[in-house]
């Protein structure tokens, strides 16, 4: 059976990363596609190379763009290259533009499609994300839900026949880089002034906080007010848009910086007082470490944080400053996202749906 992984944005790599070897491990062919809507080194490279992900096999090199273009660009790409891998199915992953012309791309060719990071639910119209994941859904043959509460959003959708719900595959990830560097310092605590536990970790990079200049000066109004050292690990797309705007985005609490690779960011988290974040996978991140997270969102895809009290949705500069200082939440052994062995029953949950019928010939005598 052949599995054809197709991949673009920094999310996308993090959860690639247990696939590719739990595919490995249970001796499936497992081709990678990278459209390169992430190129950066920091934002690609460095995810491959710190995960140990092989090389992709294809590599698009579409690069940034408006959501059709680069949609687009995907998508007429994508024909040649399903023809010459010739996949049992594709994987597609979460809610970027490339999950979507990926999944599109496949339904087209009449190829099995199989999304991971199936049914989560924002709600909101307005996030490109909720497009991508909604319709990425309902094109799919084979739905592997994350969460329970994902299953049930895709059962209200009609779509409960084609779900799985297998476990969250970042949990995997994340705990196998927190046993690797557990006792090891975080590289921000060489910055003057930054102490264990006297500090937080920030990153912000959704259209919704940083396209409309009086938006992102509220945000970054909010975490300048913090009482302790906020570090911004500032994505390309939020240095651009406070460089047009003429935003200052070390200033007050609030300092600036390179974003991390994932091992260094997951120390940093772990050496930190706090996560704000309007990052989905960040929340989780900062849950499963049980370091308390701040969002800078109306709602969220990962309900469970908030309601076991250690995310807390925030808008205006007064609420992000509050809630950063909040007392520390209630300690909780609930585990929504799985045992951080949600890969391996990724493969198989696949391996059941696709893998081609063994032949007669290859059937012992
Ligand atoms: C994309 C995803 C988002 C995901 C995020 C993770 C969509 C619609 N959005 O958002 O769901 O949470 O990735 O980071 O797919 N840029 C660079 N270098 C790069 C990539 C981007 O400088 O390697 C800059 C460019 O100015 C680009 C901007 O960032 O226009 C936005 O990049 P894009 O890929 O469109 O979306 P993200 O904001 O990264």
């Amino acid at each position: 059976m052949r599995i054809v992984s197709v991949v673009g944005a920094r999310p996308q790599f993090v959860k690639l990363a247990p696939i590719a070897h739990a595919a490995a491990a249970a001796g499936v062919e497992h081709r990678i596609v990278h459209t390169g809507q992430h190129y950066d080194p920091m934002l690609s490279d460095v995810f491959f190379r710190d995960l140990g992900i092989p090389a992709p096999d294809v590599h698009l090199g579409v690069g940034s763009g408006g959501h059709g273009a680069q949609t687009g660009a995907i998508l007429g790409r994508l024909d040649e290259v399903f023809a010459d891998l010739e996949p049992d199915t594709v994987l597609v992953y979460g809610d970027t533009n490339s999950t979507l012309a990926a999944a599109l791309s496949a339904v087209k060719l009449h190829l099995h499609v199989t999304h991971l990071e199936a049914g989560l639910r924002s709600f909101n119209r307005r996030m490109p994300e909720e497009h991508n994941r909604v319709l990425t859904d309902h094109a799919a043959d084979l739905l592997l839900a994350p969460t329970d509460v994902a299953a049930r959003h895709l059962a209200a959708e009609g779509l409960a026949e084609r779900t799985v719900m297998v476990g969250d595959v970042m949990t995997d990830v994340l705990y196998q880089v927190r046993d690797r560097v557990q006792g090891a310092s975080s590289v921000l605590l060489t910055e003057p002034g930054i102490e264990p536990g006297g500090f937080y970790v920030a990153t912000i990079h959704r259209a919704e906080n940083t396209d409309d200049p009086a938006r992102l000066r509220e945000v970054v109004t909010g975490l300048a007010g913090a009482d302790k050292p906020v570090i911004l690990l500032a994505h390309p797309r939020v240095r651009a848009k406070a460089e047009a705007a003429g935003i200052e985005l070390t200033r007050g609490a609030l300092r600036a910086r390179d974003p991390l690779a994932y091992p260094d960011l997951i120390s940093a988290v772990l050496a930190s007082a706090g996560v704000v974040t309007d990052s989905g996978g960040l929340q989780k991140e900062a849950f499963l470490l049980r370091v308390p997270c701040t969002t800078v969102r109306d709602e969220t895809e990962w309900v469970e944080t908030v309601e076991l009290g250690w995310n807390r949705l925030v808008r205006t500069p007064e609420e992000i400053s509050a809630a950063i200082t909040r007392p520390a939440p209630v300690p909780t052994d609930a585990a929504p996202y799985g045992d951080g062995h949600a890969a391996g029953r990724v493969i198989g949950a696949i391996s059941s749906a696709f893998a081609p019928p063994t032949s007669n010939t290859d059937a012992p005598a």
